[in-house]
């Protein structure tokens, strides 16, 4: 059949009845058909929060996005709940002198991080924030779990996640985002947290989470870079795709609410594996590298830093992930306004 409707176009060259460019004619059509749409609403912007409350000091490898002391980002929030976006995910600056090996601080009822998240949803009690479970901003050794001789030690660790993730929750936070990779931490959470009164009170699970060099400039932002190897004994090795299943599984089994895939942008093929598998929302985080690449090209005139990143998340959400964890949501969402 195909090859005789095939034979009749090219040998007769008359009546081609299939043209597919009819339906990218106008901007109207080509709006009304396509598939994919991203709006603010998908987004959840990452922030970073200083200590010293006034304080603004730019990533250098991250061209637009500042570290913030509680006003600015206060500040930050109301701007972006304005254009949209309503999610946000908030991650401590924590000072040398407060990191141990054990990361104590993290669960601390002085932390700067807990009252801020406190701060932020009694401001803004119809955002949603989210949080981030790991050691590493609290770790001396710069590790998402407790080290010993050379070694992290999984089951010890989830000790130290579950009361972080108390702590996080007590503040009002809508969703923990365990990111550290331990074997068995969604389980855990999800126990404690019920244990203690917050059922209400989200997973959204790293689940596919790679040893991957795109987190540099996060580690910049944070000043979290291990202090020693990597971290390839917890996060996944980037060859692997079945093994994202198998992870995904786990968190489902564990009760987590959300699967999230990271890095986003070259691991297309995890979030649209992880989609046709789960019937949970799937989340992918567009980490700190995929933006700086853009910005950096962009800085270079070579290439449409605004248009490049508009299609790197509209490939994103086009494979599977309903949310987007991105640094471009607030220029994003500026841009979705003017277009309208
Ligand atoms: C820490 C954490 C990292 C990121 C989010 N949480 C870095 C890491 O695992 O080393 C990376 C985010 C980004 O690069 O934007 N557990």
């Amino acid at each position: 059949m195909a090859k005789a409707i095939y034979t009749y176009y090219f040998c007769e060259k008359v009546k081609m009845i299939q043209r597919p460019r009819r339906n990218r004619k106008s901007a109207a059509i080509r709006n009304m058909v396509a598939e994919t749409i991203v709006t603010p609403a998908d987004l959840i912007f990452p922030l970073f929060l200083l200590q010293d409350p006034q304080a603004q000091v730019p990533v250098n490898s991250m061209p637009g996005i500042s570290r913030k002391g509680i006003e600015p980002l206060l500040k930050e929030v109301e701007a972006c709940m304005k254009l949209g976006v309503q999610a946000f995910d908030i991650f401590p600056v924590v000072d040398e002198s407060l990191k141990s090996k054990d990361a104590a601080y993290s669960y601390d009822s002085s932390n700067f991080y807990l009252k801020a998240l406190e701060r932020v949803k009694r401001e803004f009690p119809e955002s949603c924030i989210m949080t981030d479970v790991a050691m590493d901003p609290y770790s001396t050794d710069g590790h998402d779990g407790i080290v010993r001789d050379g070694k992290i030690i999984n089951d010890e660790t989830l000790e130290v996640l579950n009361k972080m993730a108390v702590a996080q929750a007590e503040t009002g936070a809508d969703i923990i985002g365990p990111s550290d990779m331990m074997d068995g931490r969604v389980a855990s959470i999800r126990q404690s947290l019920d244990q203690a009164g917050f059922t209400e009170t989200s997973i959204m699970s790293y689940t596919a989470k790679y040893a991957s060099a795109y987190y540099g400039p996060f580690r910049d932002a944070l000043d979290s870079a291990p202090k020693f190897g990597d971290k390839k004994t917890y996060q996944m090795d980037p060859a692997n795709r079945k093994e994202a299943l198998r992870e995904a599984n786990l968190d489902m089994e564990e009760g987590a609410d959300m699967l999230m895939v990271k890095p986003a942008f070259a691991y297309l093929d995890i979030i649209s594996d992880l989609a046709a598998h789960s019937h949970l929302p799937i989340t992918a985080y567009n980490v700190s590298g995929e933006y700086a690449m853009i910005k950096a090209a962009n800085e270079k005139g070579w290439l449409d830093g605004d248009r490049a990143a508009d299609e790197m998340l509209l490939s994103i959400k086009r494979a599977g992930a309903k949310v987007i964890l991105t640094y471009f949501a607030k220029e994003f969402a500026l841009r979705y306004h003017d277009r309208k």
